[in-house]
C-alpha cells in the first residue's frame, strides 16, 4: 500500500513545519511527515523550510544567524491565519519525540543546499534520530547528494533518498553510486515505466509534491511506495476509495 507522507505536515491546511501541521497529519491518518532542517548559530537543528525566517514567521533574517532560543521567540503560525498565532519553530528533537510517541514515519530533508553548508548537520541529525531510536522509521532526503553520501558514510543502514527535479537517466543507478536507497523525484521526474521498474527492483519511489486528486490517484495506482503531499487528508480518502 502506498504510504502517505504529509509534506511539511498538512501544509495545505495548516502552517507548514509546525506542531499544529504535524498533529493534523496524524489526525487525518497520514503514515508519516516530511520536515526540513537547518542549523542554527548555536549548532541546533531548527525545523523550517526556507533559509530565512521572513516568509513563515514575524521575524527577518537567516536561520544560521539565530540561536535556537531566539528562533523560539518568533511566531510561526500567524502568517498563515490568526488562528495559529503562537505556533513556534520546532527543534528537530521535539518533533522526533512526538513522531516516536505517535508511531509515525519521518522524512527528514537536509537543507544544506545552495550556499549553505551547515558543517556537521548530517552527524547532528543522525545523533537525534538515534537518540529517539527512530532509525527504522526514518528516511533522510536531500537535494544535496554530496551531503547524502556523507550520511551514508556515517551510517550504512539508514534509508537515504535523493531529491531531484531533473529527468535523470536511470536514477536508481545514480542513487546507488552515492549509497542512496530510494528516489524522491519531482512529480514530472519519472515516467510510468521508470517508476514501475524502480519499484520492481526494490528501489522505493516517493514523488513530491502530489496534491491534485488525479495525480494522487495516478501515483497510488502505479504502485509508488509513498507519495509526499500537502493534503494528506485528501490522499488518505482517495487511497481508501482505490483499495475498496
Ligand atoms: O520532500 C519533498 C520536498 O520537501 C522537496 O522540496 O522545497 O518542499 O523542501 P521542498
Ligand atoms: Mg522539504
Amino acid at each position: 500500500m502506498t504510504k502517505i507522507f504529509a509534506h511539511r505536515g498538512s501544509a495545505g491546511t495548516h502552517p507548514e513545519n509546525t506542531m499544529a501541521s504535524y498533529r493534523e497529519a496524524k489526525r487525518v491518518g497520514a503514515d508519516g511527515i516530511e520536515l526540513d532542517v537547518h542549523l542554527t548559530s548555536d549548532g541546533k537543528l531548527a525545523v523550517i523550510h526556507d533559509e530565512t525566517v521572513d516568509r513563515t514567521t514575524n521575524g527577518t533574517g537567516h536561520i544560521k544567524d539565530f540561536t535556537l532560543a531566539e528562533l523560539k521567540e518568533l511566531d510561526a503560525g500567524s502568517w498563515f491565519t490568526s488562528e495559529f498565532s503562537g505556533e513556534t519553530i520546532p527543534e528537530l528533537g521535539e518533533v522526533l519525540a512526538w513522531v516516536k510517541q505517535e508511531k509515525l514515519l519521518v522524512n527528514i530533508e537536509l537543507k544544506n543546499v545552495f550556499y549553505l553548508d551547515y558543517p556537521g548537520i548530517e552527524e547532528n541529525v543522525l545523533q537525534e534520530v538515534n537518540r529517539y531510536g527512530l532509525k527504522e522509521q526514518t528516511v533522510i532526503s536531500s537535494f544535496n547528494h554530496i551531503g547524502l553520501n556523507t550520511v551514508r558514510r556515517l551510517d550504512s543502514e539508514i534509508d537515504c533518498a535523493i531529491l531531484y527535479s531533473e529527468k535523470l537517466y536511470q536514477p536508481w543507478n545514480y542513487a546507488k553510486t552515492l549509497g542512496s536507497t530510494s528516489l524522491h523525484p519531482h512529480l514530472y521526474g519519472m515516467n510510468d515505466e521508470m517508476i514501475q521498474y524502480a519499484e520492481q527492483i526494490g528501489c522505493p519511489v516517493r514523488p513530491f509534491t502530489i496534491n491534485e486528486e488525479q495525480q494522487i490517484e495516478k501515483f497510488i495506482r502505479l504502485g509508488c511506495s509513498a507519495i509526499i503531499t500537502d493534503f494528506p487528508e485528501r490522499a488518505v480518502i482517495l487511497r481508501e476509495a482505490i483499495s475498496r
